[in-house]
């Protein structure tokens, strides 16, 4: 087979060189230009000039509903968006060592009863697949394996077995012979991984793409294998904990930011059924600095513990720790709790932290967030079992949160009974057992821990 041609294709406008340069000769930009396999100018401009596509009107397509097949592991199944899809391509993102391929693993075993499955290793042996299995007892499980790196051989097994799912454990040690960089590059990631995606879509074949994330959290070989495959999925959590999260952070067969909880023990991952009791640190009384937040991720609403700690700074600069939660977001909290709640931490350090691993984006988090400084600036502790949620403007007025119901609803469920809340997200109806103190500045919920 003839080699196909390659040229360098800068990553920010698309223009093409023959040879590599610093420059990119059509937009400037620098240190742009990655290796990739020209296009022939026929087939570039086919889309243009014909082919078989047509303009249709909108009413006259029909709908595709895409069967879904369940993976029988129910936490991994709810980030999935209820399962797999035939033709489908996930991306399963996350730190070495975190459980992508033990998790995997345990899916296409449990996959394997029903349907055909490849797990394509490049990263160990099948040997070392073989002993993990046994760990996990699954020594009997129907999954093909077969230890390969060479994207043209995968592609050639993939042919001739027909699997219904593929696992490709990882994409960033497949290659293809048609490209001159090393695996792991840029260009080898993207061109292995567009061919992959290709297929799962020629053949309806199911593709699960295991990509490594580099020290600044991003999939390797840039964003750009986020842009090709359907669903992007990230395994979170404190590498020293047994708690493992796995996100959807894009799905384009279900909801984003859904999130499955599971639990590292000596016979693989289990999922965990009610994770919001992760998360709360079990405290016999009150203390300083602690304040549980009702979030929401995804569909679930969670219970987790903010804490802060609040302590001279010993000379130099004040320091501002954010672990789970959003720095920049702490700054202007900061502020806005100088400015409208009169509480000074300029001299201070200030670290405030989200228990068990998880990571909190959403504003909601605010209000808690101020609470568990001011409780440690004042060494005032908020009462055991009081539940709070709000975000805070910048006028220290107190925002509403979408679905206050379901977040009222948990902490209820998980036996407290005081919610600090927005007004506006005040129930029209009383809840038992659940004391609801409405609150529309940021004075009036500080003022709850004073008296
Ligand atoms: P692994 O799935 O190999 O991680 P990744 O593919 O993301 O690099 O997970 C390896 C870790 O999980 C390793 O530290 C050992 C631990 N582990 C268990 O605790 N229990 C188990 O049953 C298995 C298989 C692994
Ligand atoms: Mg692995």
């Amino acid at each position: 087979m003839a080699k196909p041609k390659t040229a360098y294709a800068c990553t920010e406008c698309g223009g093409q060189s023959s040879k590599w340069q610093g420059q990119c000769p059509h937009c400037g930009a620098w240190n742009t230009l990655v290796e990739a396999i020209a296009a022939a100018p026929a087939s570039r401009f086919a889309a243009l000039t014909g082919g078989s596509s047509a303009v249709r009107p909108l009413a006259s397509v029909e709908t595709e509903e895409s069967p879904r097949e369940a993976t029988g592991i129910e936490e991994f199944d709810r980030v999935l968006g209820g399962g797999l899809v035939a033709g489908g391509v996930v991306l399963l993102g996350g730190d070495p060592g975190i459980g992508k391929s033990t998790l995997l693993l345990q899916a296409m075993a449990s996959i394997g009863t029903s349907r055909r499955t490849l797990y394509v290793t490049g990263e160990e042996s099948s040997g070392q697949i073989a002993l993990r299995a046994q760990r996990l007892g699954l020594v009997n499980a129907a999954v093909e394996l077969l230890a390969e790196v060479q994207l043209e051989s995968i592609v050639n097994a993939i042919r001739t077995q027909r699997p219904d799912v593929v696992v490709v454990d990882s994409i960033q040690t497949v290659y293809t012979e048609a490209l001159e960089s090393a695996p792991g590059s840029v260009a080898q990631v993207r061109e292995c991984a567009a061919q992959l995606t290709r297929l799962a879509k020629q053949s309806g074949i199911t593709v699960i793409l295991v990509g490594h994330v580099t020290k600044d959290g991003a999939i390797a070989g840039p964003r750009v294998l986020e842009h090709i495959v359907d669903t992007v999925l990230y395994f979170e959590g404190d590498p020293h904990s047994s708690f493992r999260l796995v996100r959807a952070i894009k799905n384009r067969f279900g909801a984003a930011n859904e999130l499955g909880v599971f639990a590292m023990t000596e016979r693989g991952l289990k999922g965990v059924a009610n994770p919001s009791a992760l998360f709360l640190s079990q405290h016999p009384e009150a203390v300083p600095g602690s304040c549980v937040l009702a979030t929401l991720e995804g569909s679930r609403p969670l219970l987790v513990e903010v804490q802060a700690l609040v302590d001279p700074a010993c000379g130099g600069l004040a320091r501002r720790l954010a672990v789970g939660l959003d720095p920049q977001r702490l700054a202007l909290l900061l502020a806005v709790l100088h400015r409208h709640g009169g509480v000074e931490t300029g001299g201070m350090d200030v670290f405030v932290n989200a228990v068990g691993g998880v990571r909190i984006g959403e504003p909601a988090a605010d209000l808690a967030i101020v609470m568990a400084v001011y409780s440690s600036c004042r060494n005032i502790a908020l009462e055991t079992k009081c539940v709070v949620f709000g975000e805070v403007g910048l006028a220290g007025e107190i925002r509403p949160v979408q679905r206050g119901q379901e977040r009222l609803r948990e902490a209820t469920k998980l036996g407290f009974h005081r919610a600090i809340i927005p007004a506006a997200n005040r129930p029209r109806h009383t809840i038992e057992k659940m004391e609801i103190v409405a609150v529309e500045r940021i004075d009036e919920a500080l003022a709850t821990l004073r008296s």
